[in-house]
C-alpha cells in the first residue's frame, strides 16, 4: 500500500511516499537559512515556512513517486506529535484536508517512532535489509536537538524508555556548545569538523557517570564548557560568551571542539555499554536523529552493538537520520498494519508533548 506522509513538527518542512517500508519519495525543504540568525528554531518562523512550502513539497513527493495526484495512495500520514505545537498544525491540517477530500484513511504518527522505525525504510529496488521480527527486541538510541532517549522495542507500539536526558538533548548541547564558540548554527556538524583538526587535551566532567541509572545529563557539561573558556579568556563575561560574543583563537577552538567531542563519546559509551550489559536478550541496536550524522558516534556505537555481536541497525540513506517523512510513513504503515487508523477528523489534533508509548 502507498502511503503519502507528511512531517512538519519542527524546522524541516517534508513530504514522502512509501510503499510498505519502500520509499518511493522523500522530499525535505530545510528551513535552516532562515532559523540561522537567530541561532535556534523560532516556532513563529517555522510555521510561516511549514505553510508556504509544504504544498510544493507535497507536489513534489507525489511527483517523485510518479504520481499524479493523492487519489493514487491508500493513505495520509502525518506527526502527530512530539514538536512545535504551531508547526504540527500545519502538517496535521494540510493532511486532514488531504484525507477528507479523497477519501483516504488518515494516520496520526508519533516523531519518535518514525525515528525508531527509520532503519526499516529502504529503496524500492532494494529487498528489506531488516525484517522487524529477527531484530525484536532491540535498544534504539535517539540522539537529536530534542530528544536524547534510550528505548527498548519488543515491537511495533511496544516501546520502553529505559533512559533519557533530565535537561539539554545531545544536539542541543551540541548547538549551544557551538554557539559560545561562535560557529554557525546548527553546531552540531561545526564542532564534529572542528574536532578532526584539534587534539581532545582539555578535561571536562563527564555527566552523571557515576549514577547506576540509564539516564543522560549535557547542561553540567555545557556550563563547563562556559567556565573553561571565561578561565582562558577572563577578558569575556559569562554573557558574553554564551552569546558567541568572544572573539577565540582557532587553535582554542579546535582543541575545545575535540575535548567536547571526546567527552560526549565517553558519556555515550559508557550509558550505551551499561544497557547493553543490562538488558542482554537483545538483538539490534539502532541509532537515529540528527546527531547520527556525527560519524565518531555512529562508528563508536557500531564497535559496542560488534561487540556484543549485534547488528547495528540504520538506515542506508543517510536523509534518514535527522527528520523526515519516510520514516513517519514506514511508521504509518506499522501502525496501518495493526489498524491504527483516525476514524474522527474532528477530535484528531496535535500532541505537542507526546511521549513513545502512551498514543
Ligand atoms: O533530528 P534533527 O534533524 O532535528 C531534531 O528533531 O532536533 O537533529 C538536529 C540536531 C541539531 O542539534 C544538530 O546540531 C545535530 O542534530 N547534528 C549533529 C551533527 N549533525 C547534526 N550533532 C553532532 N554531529 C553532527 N555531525
Ligand atoms: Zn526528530
Amino acid at each position: 500500500m502507498k502511503i503519502l506522509a507528511i512531517e512538519t513538527s519542527c524546522d524541516e518542512t517534508a513530504a514522502a511516499v512509501v510503499e510498505d517500508t519502500a520509499v518511493l519519495s522523500n522530499v525535505i525543504a530545510s528551513q535552516i537559512e532562515w532559523h540561522r540568525p537567530y541561532g535556534g528554531v523560532v516556532p513563529d518562523i517555522a510555521r510561516r515556512q511549514h505553510r508556504r512550502l509544504l504544498p510544493s513539497v507535497v507536489e513534489r513527493a507525489l511527483k517523485e513517486a510518479g504520481l499524479s495526484s493523492p487519489t493514487e495512495v491508500g493513505a495520509v500520514a502525518v506527526t502527530q506529535g512530539p514538536g512545535l505545537a504551531i508547526a504540527l498544525e500545519v502538517g496535521i491540517q494540510t493532511a486532514k484536508e488531504l484525507a477528507k477530500e479523497h477519501s483516504k484513511p488518515l494516520i496520526g504518527v508519533n516523531h519518535m517512532e518514525g525515528h525508531l522505525l527509520s532503519f526499516l525504510a529502504h529503496s524500492p529496488n532494494e529487498v528489506p535489509p531488516f525484517s522487524l521480527d529477527e531484530v525484536t527486541p532491540f535498544l534504539s538510541f535517539l540522539i537529536s536537538g530534542g530528544h536524547t532517549q534510550l528505548v527498548l522495542v519488543q515491537g511495533v507500539g511496544e516501546y520502553e524508555v529505559i533512559g533519557r536526558t533530565i535537561d539539554d538533548a545531545l544536539g542541543e548541547a551540541f548547538d549551544k556548545v557551538a554557539r559560545m564558540l561562535a560557529l554557525a548554527y546548527p553546531g552540531g556538524p561545526e564542532i564534529e569538523k572542528l574536532s578532526y583538526q584539534g587534539q581532545a587535551i582539555y578535561s571536562l566532567p563527564v555527566p552523571l557517570k557515576r549514577k547506576s541509572n540509564l539516564d543522560f545529563s549535557f547542561a553540567g557539561l555545557k556550563t563547563a564548557v562556559l567556565y573553561l573558556i571565561a578561565q582562558h579568556y577572563p577578558q569575556y563575561s559569562l554573557r558574553e560568551i554564551s552569546a558567541g560574543q568572544a572573539k577565540l583563537p582557532t587553535k582554542f577552538v579546535a582543541n575545545l571542539a575535540a575535548s567536547f567531542q571526546q567527552t560526549v563519546e565517553e558519556v555515550v559509551k559508557f550509558k550505551l555499554s551499561q544497557a547493553l550489559v543490562k538488558y542482554s536478550q537483545l538483538k539490534g541496536v539502532s541509532l537515529g536523529g540528527g546527531v547520527a550524522n556525527n560519524r565518531r558516534i555512529r562508528q563508536l556505537v557500531g564497535r559496542l552493538a560488534q561487540e556484543r555481536q549485534l547488528p547495528l541497525l540504520l538506515p542506508s540513506d543517510r536523509r534518514l537520520y535527522a527528520d523526515n517523512a519516510a520514516m513517519i510513513g514506514v511508521a504509518a504503515y506499522y501502525n496501518y498494519q495493526q489498524g491504527k487508523i483516525i476514524t474522527d477528523f474532528s477530535s484528531f489534533d496535535r500532541k505537542p508533548n507526546l511521549e513513545l508509548g502512551t498514543q
